[in-house]
Protein backbone atom coordinates (compact mmCIF):
# COMPACT_ATOMS: atom_id res chain seq x y z
CA UNK A 1 0.00 0.00 0.00
CA UNK A 2 2.02 3.32 -0.83
CA UNK A 3 -0.86 5.89 0.42
CA UNK A 4 -1.96 5.75 3.54
CA UNK A 5 -6.03 6.73 1.90
CA UNK A 6 -6.09 3.30 0.06
CA UNK A 7 -6.97 2.03 3.31
CA UNK A 8 -10.49 3.04 2.56
CA UNK A 9 -11.00 0.48 0.23
CA UNK A 10 -10.64 -2.32 3.01
CA UNK A 11 -13.63 -1.35 4.67
CA UNK A 12 -15.62 -0.84 1.19
CA UNK A 13 -13.92 -4.53 0.46
CA UNK A 14 -14.64 -6.11 3.50
CA UNK A 15 -18.77 -4.40 3.72
CA UNK A 16 -19.19 -5.97 -0.04
CA UNK A 17 -17.89 -9.30 1.36
CA UNK A 18 -20.17 -9.17 4.18
CA UNK A 19 -23.35 -8.37 1.65
CA UNK A 20 -22.15 -11.10 -1.01
CA UNK A 21 -22.67 -13.86 1.65
CA UNK A 22 -26.20 -12.38 2.45
CA UNK A 23 -26.65 -12.71 -1.13
CA UNK A 24 -25.47 -15.84 -1.72
CA UNK A 25 -27.72 -17.39 1.34
CA UNK A 26 -30.75 -15.85 -0.16
CA UNK A 27 -30.03 -17.39 -2.90
CA UNK A 28 -29.52 -20.47 -1.68
CA UNK A 29 -33.37 -19.87 0.10
CA UNK A 30 -34.57 -18.83 -2.76
CA UNK A 31 -33.29 -21.86 -4.35
CA UNK A 32 -34.79 -23.77 -1.98
CA UNK A 33 -38.80 -22.62 -2.21
CA UNK A 34 -38.07 -23.43 -6.04
CA UNK A 35 -37.85 -27.41 -4.81
CA UNK A 36 -40.22 -27.13 -1.91
CA UNK A 37 -42.92 -24.75 -2.41
CA UNK A 38 -43.93 -23.77 0.98
CA UNK A 39 -40.59 -23.28 2.28
CA UNK A 40 -40.60 -20.05 4.60
CA UNK A 41 -43.54 -18.93 3.12
CA UNK A 42 -45.18 -17.96 6.57
CA UNK A 43 -42.29 -15.80 7.01
CA UNK A 44 -40.88 -14.64 3.99
CA UNK A 45 -41.93 -14.99 1.08
CA UNK A 46 -40.06 -15.91 -2.65
CA UNK A 47 -40.59 -12.05 -3.85
CA UNK A 48 -38.94 -10.82 -0.50
CA UNK A 49 -36.22 -13.55 -0.47
CA UNK A 50 -35.52 -12.72 -4.11
CA UNK A 51 -35.33 -9.17 -3.42
CA UNK A 52 -32.69 -9.30 -1.00
CA UNK A 53 -30.60 -11.45 -3.71
CA UNK A 54 -30.56 -9.16 -6.10
CA UNK A 55 -30.58 -6.06 -4.26
CA UNK A 56 -27.42 -7.26 -1.83
CA UNK A 57 -25.63 -8.17 -5.09
CA UNK A 58 -26.35 -4.80 -6.92
CA UNK A 59 -25.11 -3.24 -3.78
CA UNK A 60 -21.95 -5.18 -2.92
CA UNK A 61 -20.79 -4.61 -6.63
CA UNK A 62 -20.94 -1.20 -5.87
CA UNK A 63 -19.22 -1.38 -2.62
CA UNK A 64 -16.82 -3.23 -4.44
CA UNK A 65 -16.44 -0.64 -7.32
CA UNK A 66 -16.38 2.10 -4.65
CA UNK A 67 -13.37 0.10 -2.78
CA UNK A 68 -12.10 -0.31 -6.35
CA UNK A 69 -11.89 3.15 -7.49
CA UNK A 70 -10.64 4.22 -3.51
CA UNK A 71 -7.65 1.57 -3.76
CA UNK A 72 -6.56 2.82 -7.62
CA UNK A 73 -7.04 6.41 -7.80
CA UNK A 74 -4.28 7.59 -5.50
CA UNK A 75 -1.78 5.13 -7.73
CA UNK A 76 -3.21 6.13 -10.62
CA UNK A 77 -3.46 10.36 -9.82
CA UNK A 78 -0.35 10.08 -7.30
CA UNK A 79 -1.94 11.41 -4.46
CA UNK A 80 -4.34 10.62 -1.65
CA UNK A 81 -7.32 10.92 -2.10
CA UNK A 82 -9.33 14.50 -1.69
CA UNK A 83 -11.63 13.69 1.80
CA UNK A 84 -10.97 9.70 3.48
CA UNK A 85 -13.74 11.38 5.72
CA UNK A 86 -16.10 11.88 3.30
CA UNK A 87 -15.34 8.16 2.07
CA UNK A 88 -16.05 7.32 5.23
CA UNK A 89 -19.10 9.22 5.59
CA UNK A 90 -20.45 8.00 2.68
CA UNK A 91 -20.05 4.11 3.23
CA UNK A 92 -21.57 4.44 6.49
CA UNK A 93 -24.85 6.29 4.44
CA UNK A 94 -24.60 3.34 2.04
CA UNK A 95 -24.28 0.82 4.70
CA UNK A 96 -27.21 2.73 6.54
CA UNK A 97 -29.31 2.75 3.40
CA UNK A 98 -28.51 -1.14 2.70
CA UNK A 99 -29.81 -2.73 6.66
CA UNK A 100 -32.78 0.00 6.41
CA UNK A 101 -33.40 -1.47 3.11
CA UNK A 102 -33.58 -5.35 3.57
CA UNK A 103 -34.92 -5.07 7.40
CA UNK A 104 -38.00 -2.97 5.48
CA UNK A 105 -38.33 -5.82 2.95
CA UNK A 106 -38.39 -8.33 5.62
CA UNK A 107 -41.49 -6.13 6.72
CA UNK A 108 -43.25 -5.89 3.24
CA UNK A 109 -42.35 -2.41 2.50
CA UNK A 110 -41.16 -2.07 -0.68
CA UNK A 111 -42.37 -0.12 -4.10
CA UNK A 112 -42.21 -3.25 -6.50
CA UNK A 113 -40.27 -2.77 -9.81
CA UNK A 114 -37.52 -5.56 -9.86
CA UNK A 115 -34.21 -4.12 -8.98
CA UNK A 116 -35.66 -0.98 -8.10
CA UNK A 117 -37.46 -2.16 -5.02
CA UNK A 118 -35.89 0.25 -2.45
CA UNK A 119 -38.02 3.05 -0.58
CA UNK A 120 -37.82 6.49 -1.75
CA UNK A 121 -35.87 7.58 0.89
CA UNK A 122 -33.37 5.10 0.57
CA UNK A 123 -33.02 5.96 -3.81
CA UNK A 124 -31.88 9.33 -2.12
CA UNK A 125 -29.28 8.30 -0.03
CA UNK A 126 -27.75 6.65 -3.13
CA UNK A 127 -28.01 9.45 -5.27
CA UNK A 128 -26.24 11.23 -2.10
CA UNK A 129 -23.75 8.37 -1.76
CA UNK A 130 -22.67 8.57 -5.07
CA UNK A 131 -22.59 12.23 -5.21
CA UNK A 132 -19.95 11.99 -2.50
CA UNK A 133 -17.77 9.64 -4.71
CA UNK A 134 -17.71 11.44 -7.54
CA UNK A 135 -16.66 14.56 -6.02
CA UNK A 136 -13.96 12.83 -4.01
CA UNK A 137 -12.58 11.11 -6.96
CA UNK A 138 -12.97 13.81 -9.66
CA UNK A 139 -10.88 16.47 -6.90
CA UNK A 140 -8.36 14.17 -6.73
CA UNK A 141 -7.74 13.22 -10.14
CA UNK A 142 -8.05 17.35 -11.17
CA UNK A 143 -5.82 17.63 -8.55
CA UNK A 144 -3.28 14.46 -9.95
CA UNK A 145 -1.83 12.49 -12.89
CA UNK A 146 -4.11 11.91 -15.16
CA UNK A 147 -4.08 8.22 -17.18
CA UNK A 148 -7.00 6.60 -19.17
CA UNK A 149 -7.52 4.09 -16.54
CA UNK A 150 -9.36 7.17 -14.20
CA UNK A 151 -10.53 9.06 -16.67
CA UNK A 152 -12.14 5.70 -17.86
CA UNK A 153 -13.41 4.96 -14.54
CA UNK A 154 -14.64 8.24 -13.61
CA UNK A 155 -16.91 8.63 -17.16
CA UNK A 156 -18.08 5.10 -16.03
CA UNK A 157 -19.02 5.96 -12.38
CA UNK A 158 -20.67 9.55 -14.03
CA UNK A 159 -22.70 7.56 -16.53
CA UNK A 160 -24.06 5.04 -13.61
CA UNK A 161 -24.90 7.89 -11.22
CA UNK A 162 -26.74 10.00 -13.99
CA UNK A 163 -28.69 6.91 -15.11
CA UNK A 164 -29.65 5.99 -11.94
CA UNK A 165 -31.87 9.11 -11.75
CA UNK A 166 -34.02 7.58 -14.04
CA UNK A 167 -35.23 5.04 -10.48
CA UNK A 168 -36.86 8.24 -9.73
CA UNK A 169 -39.35 8.62 -12.94
CA UNK A 170 -41.90 5.87 -12.64
CA UNK A 171 -44.47 6.53 -14.77
CA UNK A 172 -48.05 5.32 -14.58
CA UNK A 173 -47.95 3.71 -18.26
CA UNK A 174 -46.67 0.10 -18.33
CA UNK A 175 -45.09 0.43 -21.40
CA UNK A 176 -43.34 4.17 -20.39
CA UNK A 177 -42.08 2.54 -16.81
CA UNK A 178 -40.07 -0.58 -18.33
CA UNK A 179 -39.29 1.61 -21.47
CA UNK A 180 -36.89 3.77 -18.93
CA UNK A 181 -36.79 0.87 -16.19
CA UNK A 182 -34.21 -0.41 -18.69
CA UNK A 183 -32.21 2.62 -18.66
CA UNK A 184 -31.08 1.76 -15.32
CA UNK A 185 -30.67 -2.10 -15.46
CA UNK A 186 -29.50 -1.97 -19.04
CA UNK A 187 -27.57 0.50 -19.53
CA UNK A 188 -25.63 -0.32 -16.07
CA UNK A 189 -24.44 -3.49 -16.85
CA UNK A 190 -23.89 -3.31 -20.73
CA UNK A 191 -23.00 0.31 -21.02
CA UNK A 192 -21.41 2.06 -18.38
CA UNK A 193 -20.36 -0.78 -16.11
CA UNK A 194 -18.04 -2.15 -18.86
CA UNK A 195 -16.16 1.12 -18.89
CA UNK A 196 -15.89 0.22 -14.82
CA UNK A 197 -15.10 -3.51 -15.57
CA UNK A 198 -12.31 -2.08 -18.47
CA UNK A 199 -10.22 0.40 -16.42
CA UNK A 200 -10.45 -2.06 -13.34
CA UNK A 201 -9.08 -4.72 -15.72
CA UNK A 202 -6.67 -2.79 -17.51
CA UNK A 203 -4.92 -1.78 -13.80
CA UNK A 204 -4.81 -4.88 -12.45
CA UNK A 205 -2.97 -5.88 -16.08
CA UNK A 206 -0.42 -3.26 -15.76
CA UNK A 207 0.45 -3.86 -12.28
CA UNK A 208 0.36 -7.29 -12.85
CA UNK A 209 2.45 -7.96 -16.11
CA UNK A 210 4.24 -4.98 -16.35
CA UNK A 211 3.45 -4.48 -20.12
CA UNK A 212 3.59 -0.67 -21.08
CA UNK A 213 0.66 1.98 -20.55
CA UNK A 214 0.39 3.05 -23.48
CA UNK A 215 -0.32 -0.50 -25.02
CA UNK A 216 -2.93 -0.75 -22.50
CA UNK A 217 -4.68 2.79 -22.83
CA UNK A 218 -5.14 1.62 -26.61
CA UNK A 219 -7.15 -1.58 -25.91
CA UNK A 220 -8.74 0.76 -23.23
CA UNK A 221 -10.18 3.26 -25.81
CA UNK A 222 -11.05 0.81 -28.28
CA UNK A 223 -12.97 -1.43 -25.39
CA UNK A 224 -14.78 2.17 -24.44
CA UNK A 225 -15.58 2.68 -27.93
CA UNK A 226 -17.36 -0.72 -29.12
CA UNK A 227 -19.17 -0.90 -25.23
CA UNK A 228 -21.12 2.54 -26.42
CA UNK A 229 -21.67 2.38 -29.30
CA UNK A 230 -23.10 -1.36 -29.31
CA UNK A 231 -24.57 -1.02 -25.88
CA UNK A 232 -26.73 2.18 -25.96
CA UNK A 233 -28.78 1.46 -29.04
CA UNK A 234 -28.63 -2.40 -27.98
CA UNK A 235 -31.03 -1.34 -25.45
CA UNK A 236 -33.81 -2.14 -27.97
CA UNK A 237 -33.24 -6.29 -27.23
CA UNK A 238 -35.67 -5.62 -24.01
CA UNK A 239 -38.24 -3.25 -26.67
CA UNK A 240 -39.18 -6.40 -28.48
CA UNK A 241 -42.50 -6.90 -26.55
CA UNK A 242 -43.25 -3.99 -24.24
CA UNK A 243 -45.42 -2.07 -26.85
CA UNK A 244 -42.67 -0.07 -28.41
CA UNK A 245 -42.24 0.59 -32.16
CA UNK A 246 -41.37 -2.14 -34.41
CA UNK A 247 -38.48 -0.56 -35.76
CA UNK A 248 -36.25 -2.14 -32.43
CA UNK A 249 -37.11 -5.65 -33.63
CA UNK A 250 -34.18 -4.71 -36.14
CA UNK A 251 -32.60 -2.02 -33.95
CA UNK A 252 -32.48 -4.24 -30.90
CA UNK A 253 -31.27 -7.67 -32.80
CA UNK A 254 -28.45 -5.92 -34.83
CA UNK A 255 -27.15 -3.70 -32.01
CA UNK A 256 -26.97 -6.28 -29.48
CA UNK A 257 -25.34 -9.04 -31.42
CA UNK A 258 -21.90 -6.14 -31.18
CA UNK A 259 -22.68 -6.28 -27.53
CA UNK A 260 -20.61 -9.42 -27.92
CA UNK A 261 -17.40 -7.12 -29.33
CA UNK A 262 -16.15 -5.35 -26.17
CA UNK A 263 -16.81 -8.80 -23.98
CA UNK A 264 -14.68 -10.69 -26.77
CA UNK A 265 -11.74 -7.40 -27.10
CA UNK A 266 -11.89 -7.62 -23.04
CA UNK A 267 -10.62 -11.67 -23.40
CA UNK A 268 -8.16 -11.45 -26.13
CA UNK A 269 -7.16 -7.99 -23.98
CA UNK A 270 -6.26 -9.97 -20.52
CA UNK A 271 -4.87 -12.96 -22.69
CA UNK A 272 -2.36 -10.74 -24.90
CA UNK A 273 -0.97 -8.57 -22.57
CA UNK A 274 -0.74 -11.94 -20.23
CA UNK A 275 0.89 -13.36 -22.97
CA UNK A 276 3.46 -10.31 -23.73
CA UNK A 277 4.33 -9.39 -19.98
CA UNK A 278 6.06 -10.54 -17.11
CA UNK A 279 4.33 -13.91 -15.72
CA UNK A 280 6.30 -13.74 -12.45
CA UNK A 281 4.14 -11.81 -10.18
CA UNK A 282 3.86 -13.37 -6.66
CA UNK A 283 -0.11 -12.70 -6.93
CA UNK A 284 -1.09 -15.81 -8.83
CA UNK A 285 -4.96 -16.56 -7.47
CA UNK A 286 -5.18 -12.33 -8.58
CA UNK A 287 -3.96 -13.44 -11.97
CA UNK A 288 -6.34 -16.29 -12.17
CA UNK A 289 -8.93 -14.41 -11.21
CA UNK A 290 -8.38 -11.65 -13.87
CA UNK A 291 -8.18 -13.86 -16.78
CA UNK A 292 -11.22 -15.98 -15.68
CA UNK A 293 -13.47 -12.34 -15.64
CA UNK A 294 -13.07 -12.17 -19.05
CA UNK A 295 -13.95 -15.49 -20.08
CA UNK A 296 -16.82 -16.03 -18.26
CA UNK A 297 -17.64 -12.48 -18.84
CA UNK A 298 -17.63 -13.75 -22.48
CA UNK A 299 -19.58 -16.37 -22.08
CA UNK A 300 -22.24 -15.16 -20.01
CA UNK A 301 -22.77 -11.61 -21.37
CA UNK A 302 -21.69 -12.58 -25.19
CA UNK A 303 -22.33 -15.85 -25.74
CA UNK A 304 -25.42 -16.22 -23.20
CA UNK A 305 -26.79 -13.18 -24.17
CA UNK A 306 -26.47 -13.85 -27.98
CA UNK A 307 -28.36 -16.74 -27.28
CA UNK A 308 -31.66 -15.18 -26.81
CA UNK A 309 -31.08 -11.64 -28.10
CA UNK A 310 -32.41 -12.03 -31.62
CA UNK A 311 -36.10 -11.09 -32.10
CA UNK A 312 -37.24 -14.08 -33.55
CA UNK A 313 -35.48 -16.30 -30.86
CA UNK A 314 -36.52 -13.93 -27.64
CA UNK A 315 -40.10 -14.21 -29.11
CA UNK A 316 -39.94 -17.97 -27.39
CA UNK A 317 -37.05 -17.22 -24.69
CA UNK A 318 -38.50 -14.40 -23.28
CA UNK A 319 -38.76 -14.31 -19.12
CA UNK A 320 -37.91 -17.97 -19.23
CA UNK A 321 -35.52 -19.74 -17.06
CA UNK A 322 -33.21 -19.03 -20.40
CA UNK A 323 -32.90 -15.49 -19.33
CA UNK A 324 -32.50 -17.11 -15.31
CA UNK A 325 -29.41 -18.67 -16.92
CA UNK A 326 -27.58 -15.73 -18.54
CA UNK A 327 -28.87 -13.11 -15.82
CA UNK A 328 -26.45 -15.60 -13.34
CA UNK A 329 -23.43 -16.23 -15.73
CA UNK A 330 -23.50 -12.82 -17.23
CA UNK A 331 -23.61 -10.69 -13.49
CA UNK A 332 -21.51 -13.62 -11.96
CA UNK A 333 -18.99 -13.88 -14.73
CA UNK A 334 -18.04 -9.93 -15.60
CA UNK A 335 -18.84 -8.12 -12.01
CA UNK A 336 -18.77 -10.31 -9.44
CA UNK A 337 -15.38 -11.89 -10.69
CA UNK A 338 -13.87 -8.60 -11.51
CA UNK A 339 -14.71 -7.48 -7.72
CA UNK A 340 -12.93 -10.87 -6.60
CA UNK A 341 -10.37 -10.04 -8.96
CA UNK A 342 -9.53 -6.98 -7.39
CA UNK A 343 -9.96 -8.04 -4.14
CA UNK A 344 -8.04 -11.02 -4.45
CA UNK A 345 -4.97 -8.03 -5.50
CA UNK A 346 -5.48 -5.72 -2.96
CA UNK A 347 -6.27 -7.55 0.16
CA UNK A 348 -2.88 -8.34 1.05
CA UNK A 349 -1.45 -4.72 0.15
CA UNK A 350 -4.18 -3.50 2.09
CA UNK A 351 -3.51 -6.27 5.42
CA UNK A 352 0.50 -5.75 4.85
CA UNK A 353 0.81 -8.76 4.05
CA UNK A 354 2.10 -10.93 1.23
CA UNK A 355 0.26 -12.53 -1.23
CA UNK A 356 -1.18 -15.37 1.25
CA UNK A 357 -3.44 -18.40 0.97
CA UNK A 358 -2.77 -18.49 -2.49
CA UNK A 359 -3.92 -22.26 -3.16
CA UNK A 360 -6.80 -22.13 -0.78
CA UNK A 361 -7.83 -18.78 -2.86
CA UNK A 362 -7.19 -20.67 -6.46
CA UNK A 363 -9.42 -23.51 -4.85
CA UNK A 364 -12.40 -21.03 -4.54
CA UNK A 365 -12.04 -20.10 -7.82
CA UNK A 366 -12.24 -23.42 -9.00
CA UNK A 367 -15.40 -24.50 -7.01
CA UNK A 368 -16.70 -21.11 -7.33
CA UNK A 369 -16.63 -21.06 -11.48
CA UNK A 370 -17.66 -24.86 -11.56
CA UNK A 371 -20.46 -24.49 -9.86
CA UNK A 372 -21.68 -21.41 -11.61
CA UNK A 373 -21.07 -22.87 -14.45
CA UNK A 374 -23.40 -25.97 -13.66
CA UNK A 375 -25.67 -23.89 -12.35
CA UNK A 376 -26.05 -22.04 -15.42
CA UNK A 377 -26.39 -25.28 -17.63
CA UNK A 378 -28.81 -26.76 -15.29
CA UNK A 379 -30.92 -23.42 -15.83
CA UNK A 380 -30.49 -23.67 -19.96
CA UNK A 381 -31.48 -27.31 -20.22
CA UNK A 382 -34.55 -26.63 -17.78
CA UNK A 383 -34.97 -22.96 -19.74
CA UNK A 384 -35.23 -25.07 -23.28
CA UNK A 385 -37.50 -27.79 -22.18
CA UNK A 386 -39.46 -25.03 -20.89
CA UNK A 387 -39.57 -23.03 -23.90
CA UNK A 388 -40.68 -25.81 -26.07
CA UNK A 389 -43.51 -27.55 -23.55
CA UNK A 390 -45.25 -23.76 -22.90
CA UNK A 391 -44.36 -21.74 -25.79
CA UNK A 392 -44.29 -24.08 -28.65
CA UNK A 393 -46.75 -27.03 -27.31
CA UNK A 394 -48.85 -24.17 -25.23
CA UNK A 395 -48.71 -26.01 -21.94
CA UNK A 396 -49.86 -24.68 -18.85
CA UNK A 397 -46.98 -22.90 -16.63
CA UNK A 398 -47.64 -24.25 -13.10
CA UNK A 399 -47.73 -28.00 -15.12
CA UNK A 400 -44.09 -27.37 -16.95
CA UNK A 401 -42.80 -26.41 -13.38
CA UNK A 402 -43.47 -29.98 -12.54
CA UNK A 403 -41.96 -31.19 -15.85
CA UNK A 404 -38.75 -29.22 -14.96
CA UNK A 405 -38.25 -29.71 -11.72
CA UNK A 406 -34.74 -32.02 -11.77
CA UNK A 407 -33.26 -28.86 -13.15
CA UNK A 408 -34.37 -26.81 -9.81
CA UNK A 409 -32.96 -29.85 -7.71
CA UNK A 410 -29.78 -29.34 -9.44
CA UNK A 411 -29.53 -25.48 -9.71
CA UNK A 412 -30.53 -25.73 -5.70
CA UNK A 413 -27.01 -28.54 -5.65
CA UNK A 414 -25.02 -26.12 -7.54
CA UNK A 415 -26.00 -23.42 -5.66
CA UNK A 416 -24.46 -25.18 -2.36
CA UNK A 417 -21.32 -25.47 -3.49
CA UNK A 418 -21.06 -21.51 -4.53
CA UNK A 419 -22.24 -20.58 -1.15
CA UNK A 420 -19.24 -23.08 0.47
CA UNK A 421 -16.77 -21.51 -2.20
CA UNK A 422 -17.74 -17.90 -0.91
CA UNK A 423 -16.59 -18.74 2.67
CA UNK A 424 -13.69 -20.51 1.48
CA UNK A 425 -13.00 -17.40 -0.87
CA UNK A 426 -13.14 -15.10 2.66
CA UNK A 427 -11.31 -17.41 4.96
CA UNK A 428 -7.94 -17.26 1.85
CA UNK A 429 -8.30 -13.34 2.40
CA UNK A 430 -9.74 -12.61 5.56
CA UNK A 431 -8.14 -15.37 7.37
CA UNK A 432 -4.63 -15.83 9.03
CA UNK A 433 -1.63 -15.00 6.45
CA UNK A 434 0.62 -17.03 6.38
CA UNK A 435 3.84 -15.43 5.05
CA UNK A 436 4.06 -11.74 6.52
CA UNK A 437 5.96 -8.61 5.44
CA UNK A 438 8.62 -7.41 7.86
CA UNK A 439 7.81 -4.40 9.37
CA UNK A 440 3.82 -4.38 8.63
CA UNK A 441 1.04 -6.06 10.95
CA UNK A 442 2.26 -9.46 12.02
CA UNK A 443 -0.17 -11.73 12.38
CA UNK A 444 0.80 -15.58 12.30
CA UNK A 445 4.77 -15.67 12.86
CA UNK A 446 6.08 -12.87 14.17
CA UNK A 447 9.55 -11.92 14.32
CA UNK A 448 10.56 -11.84 17.72
CA UNK A 449 11.27 -8.72 19.44
CA UNK A 450 15.19 -7.50 19.67
C1 LIG B 1 -22.36 -8.22 -18.03
C2 LIG B 1 -23.32 -7.93 -18.84
C3 LIG B 1 -24.73 -8.40 -18.69
C4 LIG B 1 -25.45 -8.63 -17.56
C5 LIG B 1 -25.00 -8.47 -16.11
C6 LIG B 1 -26.78 -9.05 -17.98
C7 LIG B 1 -27.82 -9.37 -17.11
C8 LIG B 1 -29.13 -9.62 -17.49
C9 LIG B 1 -30.24 -9.85 -16.59
C10 LIG B 1 -30.16 -9.88 -15.06
C11 LIG B 1 -31.35 -9.99 -17.34
C12 LIG B 1 -32.77 -10.25 -16.82
C13 LIG B 1 -33.44 -8.96 -16.57
C14 LIG B 1 -34.88 -9.12 -16.14
O1 LIG B 1 -35.74 -9.32 -17.00
O2 LIG B 1 -35.13 -9.06 -14.93
C15 LIG B 1 -30.95 -9.87 -18.73
C16 LIG B 1 -31.80 -9.95 -19.82
C17 LIG B 1 -31.37 -10.01 -21.12
N1 LIG B 1 -30.07 -9.93 -21.58
FE1 LIG B 1 -28.45 -9.55 -20.48
N2 LIG B 1 -26.83 -9.08 -19.34
C18 LIG B 1 -25.59 -8.71 -19.82
C19 LIG B 1 -25.20 -8.62 -21.16
C20 LIG B 1 -25.99 -9.01 -22.22
C21 LIG B 1 -25.56 -9.05 -23.60
C22 LIG B 1 -24.15 -8.67 -24.08
C23 LIG B 1 -26.62 -9.46 -24.34
C24 LIG B 1 -26.72 -9.69 -25.82
C25 LIG B 1 -25.75 -10.10 -26.59
C26 LIG B 1 -27.73 -9.66 -23.43
C27 LIG B 1 -29.01 -10.04 -23.80
C28 LIG B 1 -30.10 -10.06 -22.94
C29 LIG B 1 -31.47 -10.22 -23.38
C30 LIG B 1 -31.96 -10.41 -24.81
C31 LIG B 1 -32.27 -10.18 -22.24
C32 LIG B 1 -33.81 -10.29 -22.17
C33 LIG B 1 -34.22 -11.68 -21.88
C34 LIG B 1 -35.73 -11.83 -21.90
O3 LIG B 1 -36.34 -11.37 -22.86
O4 LIG B 1 -36.28 -12.43 -20.96
N3 LIG B 1 -27.31 -9.39 -22.15
N4 LIG B 1 -29.58 -9.65 -18.79
C1 LIG C 1 -22.67 -14.83 -7.21
C2 LIG C 1 -23.57 -15.60 -7.69
C3 LIG C 1 -24.96 -15.18 -8.10
C4 LIG C 1 -25.37 -14.16 -8.91
C5 LIG C 1 -24.49 -13.16 -9.63
C6 LIG C 1 -26.82 -14.19 -8.97
C7 LIG C 1 -27.62 -13.31 -9.68
C8 LIG C 1 -28.99 -13.37 -9.79
C9 LIG C 1 -29.80 -12.51 -10.61
C10 LIG C 1 -29.25 -11.38 -11.48
C11 LIG C 1 -31.10 -12.88 -10.48
C12 LIG C 1 -32.29 -12.29 -11.21
C13 LIG C 1 -32.40 -13.12 -12.47
C14 LIG C 1 -33.33 -12.65 -13.54
O1 LIG C 1 -34.01 -11.63 -13.40
O2 LIG C 1 -33.38 -13.33 -14.58
C15 LIG C 1 -31.12 -14.00 -9.57
C16 LIG C 1 -32.24 -14.71 -9.20
C17 LIG C 1 -32.21 -15.93 -8.54
N1 LIG C 1 -31.09 -16.56 -8.04
FE1 LIG C 1 -29.20 -15.89 -8.11
N2 LIG C 1 -27.26 -15.23 -8.19
C18 LIG C 1 -26.17 -15.86 -7.65
C19 LIG C 1 -26.16 -16.94 -6.83
C20 LIG C 1 -27.25 -17.74 -6.60
C21 LIG C 1 -27.22 -18.96 -5.84
C22 LIG C 1 -26.00 -19.53 -5.14
C23 LIG C 1 -28.47 -19.45 -5.86
C24 LIG C 1 -28.86 -20.73 -5.19
C25 LIG C 1 -29.55 -21.66 -5.71
C26 LIG C 1 -29.31 -18.54 -6.64
C27 LIG C 1 -30.67 -18.69 -6.90
C28 LIG C 1 -31.48 -17.76 -7.50
C29 LIG C 1 -32.91 -17.90 -7.65
C30 LIG C 1 -33.75 -19.10 -7.20
C31 LIG C 1 -33.36 -16.75 -8.27
C32 LIG C 1 -34.81 -16.40 -8.66
C33 LIG C 1 -35.01 -16.86 -10.06
C34 LIG C 1 -36.40 -16.68 -10.55
O3 LIG C 1 -37.11 -15.76 -10.14
O4 LIG C 1 -36.79 -17.50 -11.42
N3 LIG C 1 -28.52 -17.50 -7.07
N4 LIG C 1 -29.82 -14.28 -9.16
FE1 LIG D 1 -29.76 -5.79 -22.14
Amino acid sequence: MKYASQRIAYWYFSAAMLLFVLQVVFGGLAGAVYVWPNFLAETVPFNIIRMIHTNALIVWLLLGFFGAGYYLIPEETEREIESPLLAYVQLVLLLVGAVAAVVGYLFGVHEGREFLEQPLWVKIAIVIVALIFLYNVTMTVLKGRKTAISSVLLLGMWGLAIFWLFAFYNPANLSLDKLYWWYIVHLWVEGVWELVMASILAFLLIKMTGVDREVIEKWLYAIVGLALFSGLLGTGHHYFWIGAPGYWQWVGSIFSVFEIAPFFAMLIFAFTMVWRGRRDHPNQAAMLWSLGTTVYAFFGAGIWGFLHTLSFVNYYSHGTQVTAAHGHLAFFGAYVMLNLSIITYAMPYLRGVKPYNQALNMWSFWIMTSAMAFMTVTLTFGGVVQVHLQRVLGMYYMEVQDQIALFYWMRLGAGLFVILSVFLFLYSIFGPARVSEPGRSLRVAPTPAP
